[in-house]
């Protein structure tokens, strides 16, 4: 094999007129690796070749001239026994997920798809099994790892400049308009049980993969949920009542004695740094990281506040953080992990962030809401060692 050599990696997109698979995944993601020339290996140059699969011919079809003339077509069974397409990618909205995985993985596709899996961890367990059986490789976004604000926690955390890690919070959310006055900005399946929307399952799956990979494994969840705005307009600016919850509130145990409580609602309104915020106090310093920027404060800088609600606060408390440099560039986050997947297929890169990892996500979404419905806290049992 030639170093110059050109693998031309055929990819079945399916979802693409969504706002992930559009915004996200296609266009920054796919076609930013198109436009950059491809993804340099060890042989040669990675270079995807998607097809677009969609609904709505018409939609489909402006997407693949707004991208250059894509091949596109609104068959996914054609598209799958096309042996030129050797990757399915799925962003369709979760409840289609665990269907069309499992065909693309029968038609003997290597597989990477948005979170959640599939709307039950046996569903996505059993995703796993297949997967292995059939010997594919596998993959499930989990963007927030390569997020420029999570990647400073990690340098912060791996220079040691927190000292012993005490908790973490997370606050995420923003408030989401509900449709009649001023239109909402998320879809109205979100709002919608029944077609596998709900903030617990939505962002869930998000936070065991951070809390995972930065701070330690999780071991027990207590959660509530809430649906604060009953009624929302679709649309079509139609009524409907929202069925899922839209708040949830959860603590979370690590194996290694950190606690973590992570707020996530679409009916908050916006006072911090970011849309998502995660605090992490440690003996030695403190940090604050929104999307992009991470603020530090350590031990020494900490100021010593005394309690006296008669007077104005002497301190400025956010005076008192410093914001960390750019001290390298960072690509988007999602293209991050394409471009890992892409080198895992053609390369046997390593790639950890599997259908497993996936399950993972769903198990503490799952057991989330079994918490909810038990008023009690529930364990979070190891999935690491299930059978393939
Ligand atoms: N990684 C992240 O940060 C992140 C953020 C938001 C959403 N998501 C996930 O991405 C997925 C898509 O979310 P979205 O916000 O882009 O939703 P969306 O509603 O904008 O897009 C959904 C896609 O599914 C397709 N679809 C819906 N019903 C269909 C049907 N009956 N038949 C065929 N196709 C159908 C739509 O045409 C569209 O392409 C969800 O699973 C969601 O959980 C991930």
């Amino acid at each position: 094999m030639s170093s110059q050599d050109v693998h031309t990696l055929g990819i079945v997109m399916n979802g693409v007129t969504g706002r992930m698979g559009l915004n996200q995944h296609l266009r920054r993601s796919i076609q930013a690796i198109i436009s950059q020339g491809g993804i340099n290996c060890p042989s040669g140059t990675i270079m995807p070749k998607p097809i677009l699969v969609g609904r709505n011919a018409a939609k489909v079809e402006a997407i693949s001239n707004e991208c250059g003339g894509l091949p596109w077509t609104t068959d996914l069974d054609a598209a799958l026994s096309d042996p030129a397409y050797s990757i399915y990618f799925d962003a369709q909205t979760t409840d289609r997920r665990a269907a069309c995985v499992g065909k693309a993985i029968l038609a003997g596709k290597h597989i990477f798809c948005e979170k959640p899996v599939a709307d039950t961890l046996s569903a996505a367990l059993d995703l796993y099994r297949h997967a292995e059986g059939a010997g594919v490789k596998h993959g499930v976004v989990q963007d927030k790892l390569w997020l420029p604000g999570m990647l400073k926690l990690k340098i912060l955390r791996d220079s040691g400049f927190f000292g012993t890690i005490l908790s973490v919070r997370g606050e995420f959310g923003y408030w989401v308009f509900e449709g009649d006055r001023i239109p909402a900005q998320r879809p109205s399946w979100n709002y919608r049980k029944e077609q596998g929307g709900g903030i617990i399952f939505d962002m869930l799956c998000h936070w065991r993969y951070l809390l995972d990979d930065l701070f330690g494994n999780v071991k027990a969840v207590s959660c509530i949920g809430a649906t604060h705005i009953p009624q929302r307009w679709d649309e079509w600016g139609k009524p409907y009542s929202a069925t899922a919850d839209d708040s949830a509130y959860a603590t979370f145990q690590l194996e290694n004695g950190i606690i973590a409580h992570f707020n996530s609602s679409w009916c908050v309104r916006v006072r911090r740094d970011d849309l998502l915020t995660i605090q992490v106090d440690g003996t030695q310093g403190s940090a604050v990281a929104g999307l992009r920027h991470c603020w530090i404060q350590p031990y020494g800088a900490t100021p010593r506040p005394v309690w006296n609600p008669d007077i104005d606060n002497p301190l400025d408390f956010y005076q008192g953080w410093q914001k960390m440099p750019e001290q390298m560039p960072f690509e988007n986050a999602f293209k991050r992990q394409w471009e890992l997947f892409l080198l895992h297929v053609i390369a046997n890169e390593p790639f950890p962030w599997t259908l497993l990892a996936g399950a993972k996500g769903v198990q503490l979404a799952e057991k989330g809401i079994e918490s909810w419905q038990k008023r009690a806290w529930v364990a979070i049992d190891p999935l690491d060692g299930v059978s393939r």
